[in-house]
Parts: structure tokens; C-alpha cells; sequence
């Protein structure tokens, strides 16, 4: 990697920025309506502008796009929706040109229906080394006709498929914790394990800074399979109720047998010896939610992987309290380990942040916004939180996520009609849930331009709504307090400053409503509340809403340079 403008050996993931790109709805380079590997080269130089430090993409690889990717049927292969393993060289490339590292995803709990293995797990049949690969199981009832046990799909439904055999005849049933098309593996199988190492060095071989793993709480399930019922509140990826039942500590919660499982850190422990042989600074970045962060930080462990999302931070609502203490609960629960707080606030399964932060009604992960939810967000208050939430986050030590378009300070698109829809979840719960599609909207280049810029054609996969002409990028570009200067504008200070390597130290006596704390040479006020705070003495060097004289309004953050007594 010459001439590359990336240092090595810096452990460089603590402090960075990271940016998810969505490939289906960043840029579309064929005009085919769909984003591809071509399209993300060609946006790449905006993103060095923006000032991130590293991309994230999610699933480019081959797959029948029955979960958007997530389902995959060739994990060494670029799907032709997205373009070839040559365009992600130039991807790769053209980013590390610019500084930019570049972490892929792998999804190890589950492949596509469609995968060779499981085609030769079906058509070898029961008892078979190909079987193993899967978890396949007999039926209860006399004719097994009742599936093995109770549990669930994440989306909806019942979590297994019955198989039909060669003769026509009903046979076994296979595992699937999402969509029919996403049979899960059986990790106590060393083939199976085999496998994923030598995925991971084919990525790592090109050249690769790091991998987000998918479902990084799933992939091993506890003995027996035992019957399940979820509590009604928790989330359907795991994590503890919303509420605590009397009887369930946060210490001790009750953990489903397909989530958070011990077995789990062996494969992790296995992995960062996979990429701890290869040289520079490679980063393993867990999606487990898992409850509370003390036990998410097992997973980044030292010997483990390096970052886990915190989806505490991001289900945690635009309050003061509430905001103060999860910043506490994570710097404490990953410094104990050693490990960098990661902080984020929008990616691709949940509500987009800008709409999230004004809704009225419940918001339960996954589940998305629609039409008919009750208590849609209003706009205007949804974006000055959002605006005044990402500049809390971006003051704080450790590494930020951000995902595509939140820089724009897009909404979440409610009106969808039902029949653009492809989220699974839409499906499986015959449109009880509106699912993701909502925060998957290609994203607005130009605002003047067919499909906003984001297509060299007028088509988009999913409809844009109108009103994004006026929050395109080139709308935004230079225009001083518009949302993405406010993102440049932070990051540079970040930089500047090294807030991300800096402490929390709290200030008290703004009352209720605010967050306020310094951070090296900076001291962040955030005003959760409606009614405005007087700043303290120290320049402003940043802030989400104009200023009346020194006084911040209701939902909005300030950064000011600290005044030392
Ligand atoms: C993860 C992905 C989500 C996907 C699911 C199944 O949660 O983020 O998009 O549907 O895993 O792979």
C-alpha cells in the first residue's frame, strides 16, 4: 500500500470517524437505480471532505437480495448488481489514496438460501457432513410436523422451514433467527469455522482494513435448543426488556439461547489471531446487541475484537439524565477492558435519527415508521435534535459511526408506498411492521438533477421523497449553517482539538435539561430542554442553532473554547 497517505501501527480505530456506506443507495454509476461499487469510487472525494477517517460498506457480495444483501450466496465475489472484485480494487484503492481506510462486512451467522453449501446440506440429506454444516433438525409431533421448537424470527414469523426431500415428501426443518432465505450455520462445526478464516484472509489478502461483523451475538446456540419466549419489550435482536421484569437484574438478564452465548468469544478470539497476522492496524467491529454495555464489553475484550456499536447510546432518548449516564456506563464499561467507546446514532436498521428524536409514540427496533405509526415526528424538531444530538456525539471521546445521508440531516421517508417496499420484515408480519426500507432511501446528491444525483439515470430503487432537493449535498455545500457544514465543521474541531482521545469531565449547575462537560481545551453544552441556557465565559466554536447573544436555545449544542480560572 505505497503512496498511500494511511500510517500503520496507531491503533488508529480509537479515534476514528467512521462512516457507513450503504451501497445499494449511495451512488449509482450504471443508472440502473441501484448504488454500486463504481458509484461509491466517484463520491469518495466528498467524504474526504467531510473529514471521516475510514468507510464502512455494507454486503456488496453475491446474494439474491433477499435481505438486501445480508443473505449471502458467494462471500469472495462482488454481486453484478454492485459491479466486480476489480471495482472494489479501485474502490480500495482510490480510498486509500485519499486516507480513507475501508472496513467490509461479514455475516457469519447465517448465508443465502441460495449458497452452495446449503443447496449440498439439502440434496444430501439427513446425517450428512453437509448437514452438519446447518442446523438442521427432525420435527416434533408424530409426523414432525411441529417445527423443533418456539422460537422466532427477528422479522416475523416462525424462526424454522420445514424441508421438503428429493422424493417429495416433508423432511427435516432448518434454523433461520431472520427470513426463510438466511439458514443459520452451526458454528460447532470446525468446517464451518474453516471457512470464515479463509474468508477473512481472502479480504484481508486484498487488502482490507477491518471487517464489521454481523450478528456478532448469534452464531452459537445453547445446547438442546431449549423453547423460548421473549420478553414482550425487549428487542427482537436481543438486549434487555425496555423494562425490567421484578426478579431480572441488568446484571444478571435473562439471555435468549440464540443470543449472547459464551461460545461466541472463542470464534472472536480465533479471529483477531486471523488478523493480528497480517500487518498495519486491522480492526474487528462487533454488532451484538447485547445488554447491559458491562457485558457487551466482553466482547472487546483484548484479545477479541476491537469495537463494538453501542446501540445503548442509540436507544437512549434526547434526555439529559439519560445521556449523561450512558456516556458514564460506556467509557467506564469499555475502558475497564481497555477497549475505545464507539458512539453512533443512525445506521441502517433503525429510524433515522433526525426523525427518531421527535417521535411521540413507541419506536421498537426494527420495526420502523410509517404512514400509519401515531405520533410521527415533526420535522423541524426532529432535525435541530438531530443536528444538536450528532454534535454531542462528535464532541466525545472514542470513535463515532455515522451512516449515510445523517450528515445531510435526512428524515426518515414515512411515505413509502407498500408496494416499493422490500424489507422482509414487511413481509413476514403482512405490513404490521413497516420494517427498514424507511432509512435506506437512496441518498441526494444534487438537488436539481434526476433521482437527486444519486443515479446517472432518473431511476432509484426506493422513491426519494421531494422534499430532499432542498437537503442534496450540493444545496448544502459551502452554505454556512446548513447540516453538513456542521459535520465538516466538527469534524475538524475533533481533529483539531483531539477530543476523540481526550476525558469527560461533567460541569454541574445548567440544570435538569443539559449535558455539559469539557473535554480537553473544549467544554460541550448540550440543552436537551425547551427553554434556552446562558453559556459560559470562552469563544464559540461551534454551534447547532444560532446563538442569541450568549444564550443557546431549547435542543441544540455549543462547543466553546474553555476558560481556565
Ligand atoms: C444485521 C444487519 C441487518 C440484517 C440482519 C441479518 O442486523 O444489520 O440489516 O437484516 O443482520 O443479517
Amino acid at each position: 500500500m505505497t503512496g498511500t497517505k494511511l500510517t500503520s501501527g496507531t491503533e488508529w480505530w480509537r479515534t476514528a470517524v467512521i462512516y457507513q456506506i450503504y451501497p445499494r443507495s449511495f451512488a449509482d454509476a450504471n443508472g440502473d437505480g441501484m448504488g454500486d461499487l463504481a458509484g461509491i469510487s466517484s463520491r469518495l472525494p466528498q467524504l474526504q471532505e467531510l473529514g471521516i477517517d475510514a468507510i464502512w460498506l455494507s454486503p456488496f457480495y453475491t446474494s439474491p437480495q433477499r435481505d438486501a444483501g445480508y443473505d449471502v450466496s458467494d462471500y469472495c465475489d462482488v454481486d453484478p448488481l454492485f459491479g466486480t472484485l476489480d471495482d472494489f480494487e479501485v474502490l480500495q484503492r482510490t480510498a486509500h489514496d485519499l486516507g480513507i481506510r475501508v472496513i467490509v462486512d461479514i455475516v457469519p451467522n447465517h448465508s443465502s438460501s441460495d449458497h452452495g453449501w446449503f443447496q449440498a446440506a439439502l440434496a444430501a440429506g439427513p446425517g450428512s457432513a453437509e448437514r452438519a454444516r446447518y442446523t438442521f433438525r427432525d420435527g416434533k409431533g408424530e409426523n414432525g410436523d411441529l417445527p423443533p421448537n418456539n422460537w422466532e424470527s427477528v422479522f416475523g414469523g416462525l424462526a424454522w422451514t420445514r424441508t421438503t426431500d428429493p422424493d417429495g415428501t416433508p423432511g427435516q426443518w432448518y434454523l433461520h433467527l431472520f427470513d426463510t432465505s438466511q439458514p443459520d450455520f452451526d458454528w460447532d462445526s470446525e468446517w464451518v469455522r474453516e471457512q470464515f478464516r479463509a474468508v477473512l484472509r481472502f479480504w484481508l489478502d486484498r487488502g482490507v482494513d477491518g471487517f464489521r461483523v454481523d450478528v456478532a451475538h448469534g452464531m452459537i446456540k445453547a445446547p438442546g435448543l431449549p423453547d423460548y419466549t421473549p420478553p414482550a419489550e425487549g428487542g427482537s435482536m436481543g438486549g434487555a426488556p425496555a423494562t425490567l421484569e421484578p426478579g431480572i437484574s441488568a446484571e444478571s438478564p435473562v439471555t435468549a439461547p440464540y443470543w449472547a452465548q459464551d461460545g461466541v468469544h472463542e470464534i472472536y478470539r480465533d479471529w483477531h489471531k486471523v488478523l493480528a497476522a497480517y500487518p498495519g492496524d486491522r480492526v474487528l467491529a462487533a454488532e451484538a446487541w447485547v445488554d447491559p454495555l458491562s457485558q457487551m464489553a466482553k466482547w472487546v475484550r483484548p484479545d477479541e475484537m476491537h469495537q463494538a456499536f453501542n446501540f445503548a447510546y442509540l436507544e437512549t432518548p434526547w434526555n439529559a439524565a439519560k445521556l449523561r449516564s450512558v456516556i458514564d456506563e460506556s467509557i467506564e464499561a469499555f475502558g475497564n477492558v481497555g477497549a475505545p467507546s464507539t458512539w453512533v446514532l443512525s445506521n441502517h436498521d433503525v429510524v433515522r435519527h433526525a426523525s427518531r428524536l421527535a417521535l411521540t409514540g413507541e419506536n421498537l427496533q426494527g420495526h420502523g415508521i410509517g404512514p400509519k405509526t401515531v405520533g410521527l415526528p415533526d420535522t423541524a424538531v426532529g432535525l435541530q435534535r438531530a443536528r444538536a444530538a450528532s454534535a454531542l456525539m462528535l464532541s466525545l471521546p472514542g470513535s463515532s459511526y455515522l451512516y449515510q445521508g445523517e450528515e445531510l440531516g435526512l428524515p426518515e421517508a414515512v411515505d413509502l408506498p407498500d408496494h416499493a417496499r422490500e424489507d422482509p420484515t414487511w413481509f413476514r408480519t403482512n405490513g404490521e411492521r413497516y420494517g427498514r426500507d424507511g432509512c435506506r432511501v437512496p441518498i441526494p446528491w444534487e438537488g436539481a438533477s434526476a433521482s437527486f444525483g444519486f443515479s446517472t439515470g432518473a431511476k432509484s430503487w426506493l422513491p426519494q421523497p421531494a422534499e430532499w432537493a432542498g437537503l442534496a449535498r450540493d444545496q448544502q455545500n459551502g452554505v454556512a449553517g446548513s447540516t453538513l457544514e456542521l459535520y465538516k465543521h466538527a469534524l475538524n474541531l475533533r481533529r483539531e482539538h483531539s477530543l476523540a482521545s481526550g476525558t469527560v469531565e461533567w460541569i454541574d449547575g445548567f440544570g435538569p435539561d443539559v449535558v455539559a462537560y469539557r473535554n480537553g481545551a473544549v467544554t460541550i453544552v448540550a440543552n436537551t430542554g425547551a427553554a434556552s441556557v446562558q453559556l459560559p465565559a470562552g469563544d464559540v466554536l461551534l454551534a447547532s442553532e444560532d446563538l442569541v447573544g450568549r444564550t443557546l436555545p431549547g435542543d441544540a449544542t455549543a462547543w466553546l473554547r474553555a476558560v481556565t480560572a
